[in-house]
């Protein structure tokens, strides 16, 4: 019965596009809050001091980790990349920084992984959340899970799509990439189903990987 409550209110929350009206301190972010909600948690549970994001666009979700990051006077900050910065209004920040080219080029990942100490004392949260299509997040993920060490976090945003339950129609996208990812690289990563399923619905289904 809750199953089926969780999957009629997330259709509800995609259908009627509240996710496209969700905002942080005044900033779009194209989110389900209770993911929102979870993510900062899991900074907390996983000694979270870096983001990596993939897919800026407003800026209100890399402004949402840096504000939580500040929040836990974390190590590090966030680094978030898109492609396109033209619908950017995120204020600036200390520990927000925008990158543009595409996620997961050769040069964007040596950059990437330069602002990153190797010898962090604090964990990585990376979250896949830019060009949705199967081939894309799969460049993404073999370009972007080799900077991760033990205890790293991975989100694959928007695995719901391709009927995981919504948009059908989309075609192979993140929920296709993760599993081929996984089937190739095995013992990889750790699949975090308990706090993928803490609210009930998440638009990340089988999205939520710790690195082992
Ligand atoms: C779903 S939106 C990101 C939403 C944002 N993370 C949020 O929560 O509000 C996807 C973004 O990915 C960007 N994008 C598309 N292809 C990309 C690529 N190859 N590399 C980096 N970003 C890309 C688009 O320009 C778009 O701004």
């Amino acid at each position: 019965m809750f199953e089926k409550a969780s999957e009629d209110y997330m259709r509800w929350y995609f259908d009627e596009n509240i996710w496209k009206t969700v905002s942080y301190r005044g900033i779009r972010t194209l989110k389900s809050v209770s993911d929102m909600w979870n993510y900062q948690e899991i900074f907390h549970a996983h000694n979270i001091g870096w983001v990596i994001e993939t897919g800026s666009r407003h800026g209100g979700s890399g402004l949402f980790f840096a504000d939580t990051l500040e929040a836990k006077n974390a190590e590090g900050k966030v680094i978030s990349v898109d492609i396109d910065s033209a619908s950017n209004y995120a204020p600036s920040h200390p520990r927000l920084e925008f990158l543009i080219g595409s996620s997961c080029s050769p040069v964007m990942v040596d950059t990437i992984k330069s602002m990153i100490p190797e010898h962090r004392t604090e964990n990585i949260f990376m979250i896949l959340d830019s060009d949705h299509t199967k081939q894309h997040v799969l460049s993404e993920l073999n370009a972007l899970v080799p900077l991760l060490k033990s205890g790293d976090y991975l989100i694959v945003e928007d695995s719901c799509v391709n009927g995981h339950p919504i948009y059908p129609e989309f075609g192979e996208g993140p929920w296709e990439a993760i599993k081929e990812y996984i089937e190739l690289n095995p013992n990889q990563l750790l699949a975090d189903k308990k706090r993928e399923s803490k609210f009930g619905f998440t638009f990340a289904p089988d999205g939520f990987y710790i690195k082992l």
